[in-house]
């Protein structure tokens, strides 16, 4: 069940190496054009089940810094047909027709007529600025199982089917894919499948440098992401995997060409480093992070608003995870990791955050 999957930790030595700051004298950031949007600046924050929901947005984007946010993927027959994920649908919908813009949400399914009635609801009910195309999920229940994710990265023309039809049926919102390079290593076909996605109007392509059947092992190869530039002629591209610091970030831009950077699992527990990012690929100073007193009023907030929607149960233990990533990295943090691991009511979760939350290194920085 994806509410315990654990977060795979973006390896500490991946690639782009960080280059040295103000960090790459010359290099001028342009914003990124997803169709008619405007995505400044060109950071993206990335889909992740279980973990982009609303509570998580509204912190990114109260710090700032991300050019684009996105949902958690929603299963397009679930939404459509009002089937079996239809709870899971809507938790994963909570905020979405209200929330500031610009917003992408994401999908999932293998049928193009699905997916064109699924992206046209989401386009004309509920909004979205984006449309996003799942082509890179490697969870065994959506690509072996259910044909669709990654599955489809050895079917070109499957995805071309798919994203023509889901382009006509939302324009003009723009619709976007993210794939991995492939299925496996003998199985890399980034290359064919980004073509067909620009030749049937995607409007940008996001590329997570891995196949499927690494999940989250190894680093993500930039070299593999930045040979797609090449391949796309009129859309973005954007890259993705294992990027963890500011300096990481204005490498990708500098060594890689993308036109945009994708951020997962590291904002997770840091929700500020687009802000850091942001402020990095302008040249501006360090954005130091916020005090860990900071830090742990972050985490009781996100841990308000998760409660209040989802009750008490369900709330303390959709926050468990969150807690753990906010905690990661620093010392006490298996304790910490530990305690909250057990905590299933409010007052159990704000008590082990004010007395085990880890806490070195606390003195108030003036970070605004
Ligand atoms: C818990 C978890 C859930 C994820 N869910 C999705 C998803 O719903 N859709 C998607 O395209 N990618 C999903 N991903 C993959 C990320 O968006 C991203 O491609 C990957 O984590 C690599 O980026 P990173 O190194 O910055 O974490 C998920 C990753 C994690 C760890």
């Amino acid at each position: 069940m994806i509410a315990e999957m654990p977060v795979p930790t973006p390896s500490v030595d991946s690639t782009p190496a960080p280059v040295a700051s103000p960090i790459a004298p010359g290099l001028s950031i342009k914003p990124l054009r997803i169709g008619p949007l405007v995505v400044d600046p060109p950071l993206l924050q990335a889909p992740m089940a279980g973990f982009t929901n609303y509570a998580y947005r509204s912190i990114v984007r109260e710090f700032g810094g991300t050019g684009l946010q996105a949902t958690e993927m929603i299963s397009a027959e679930g939404f459509v047909r009002l089937t079996g994920g239809l709870k899971s649908t809507v938790e994963r919908l909570w905020g979405v027709k209200e929330e500031a813009r610009p917003l992408a949400v994401q999908m999932w399914d293998n049928d193009p007529a699905l997916l064109a009635e699924c992206g046209k609801k989401l386009a004309f009910e509920y909004g979205v600025s984006v449309v996003d195309l799942n082509f890179g999920c490697p969870v065994r229940k959506i690509s072996e199982k259910s044909h669709s994710g990654s599955y489809l990265l050895r079917d070109p023309q499957r995805v071309g089917a798919i994203v023509s039809r889901v382009v006509a049926a939302c324009a003009p919102v723009p619709v976007t894919a993210k794939i991995r390079l492939g299925c496996t290593h003998d199985c890399i076909t980034a290359k064919e499948i980004a073509r067909v996605i620009e030749d049937s109007g995607a409007a940008a392509l996001t590329v997570h440098g891995r196949v499927a059947a690494d999940f989250f092992k190894g680093n993500a190869d930039w070299d593999k992401i930045a040979e797609l530039k090449s391949v796309l002629k009129r859309i973005p591209l954007i890259g993705n995997g294992d990027i963890d610091s500011p300096e990481k970030v204005v490498a990708a831009f500098a060594k890689y060409g993308v036109d945009g950077v994708m951020i997962a699992r590291a904002a997770l527990g840091k929700p500020w480093l687009f802000k850091q990012s942001a402020a990095a690929l302008r040249g501006e100073p360090t954005v130091p992070e916020p005090t860990l007193i900071e830090q742990r009023d972050i985490l009781l907030r996100h841990h308000q608003m998760v409660v209040k929607r989802f009750g008490e149960e369900r709330g303390n233990v959709l926050m468990r995870r969150y807690a753990c990533c906010y905690a990661q990295g620093r010392r006490g943090a298996r304790d910490f990791r530990f305690a909250i691991s057990k905590c299933d009511t409010s007052d159990h979760f704000v008590t082990i955050v004010n007395e085990r939350f880890p806490m070195e290194h606390a003195e108030k920085v003036d970070w605004n």
